[in-house]
């Protein structure tokens, strides 16, 4: 399985933004974590981060013959892009919204995602773990197509 984990804006600021909310570890951390993941569960992984919509679109568009799942974690966009939400749609592979914290518990703006109903589920609040239940999801998701 090779799957695709997309960071949107300021993710790379991990650390350094808001401990008090996203923790102490930093992008670098998050990465060293993702790594570790590819031999616990057998699995390839392609981790991107970038600031832009534009860039986060082209990388969703052109994962669709390339991976067969997204873990996305779209940031700020997630409560008003809706261009994501339409090229989530546009793909043919699931993607599984994640966030570190649990945006139904902070700013009313946050509680909103746009890209929700795109997505196969979403995960969120568990920090760095939010991620690898996300992957195992997409992992248990494929089973349950193959079967
Ligand atoms: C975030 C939550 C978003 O509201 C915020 O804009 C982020 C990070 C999270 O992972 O908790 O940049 O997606």
């Amino acid at each position: 399985m090779n799957i695709l984990i997309l960071n949107g804006p300021n993710l790379n600021m991990i650390g350094i933004r808001e401990p008090n909310i996203y923790g102490t570890k930093t992008y670098s951390d998050l990465e060293d974590f993702l790594e570790n993941l590819k031999s616990k569960y057998s699995i390839e992984l392609d981790v991107k981060q970038s600031n832009s919509e534009c860039i986060l679109i082209d990388l969703l568009h052109s994962s669709n013959d390339r991976f067969d799942g997204v873990i996305l974690n779209a940031g700020a966009f997630t409560h008003y892009s809706y261009a994501l939400y339409d090229a989530i749609k546009s793909i043919g592979i699931p993607v599984v919204e994640v966030h570190l914290s649990d945006i139904t518990k902070r700013e009313e703006f946050r509680k909103i995602s746009v890209i929700k109903d795109a997505c196969i589920t979403s995960i969120m609040g568990l920090g760095f773990q939010s991620y690898e239940e996300g992957i195992k999801y997409l992992i248990e998701e494929g089973a349950r197509n193959d079967s």
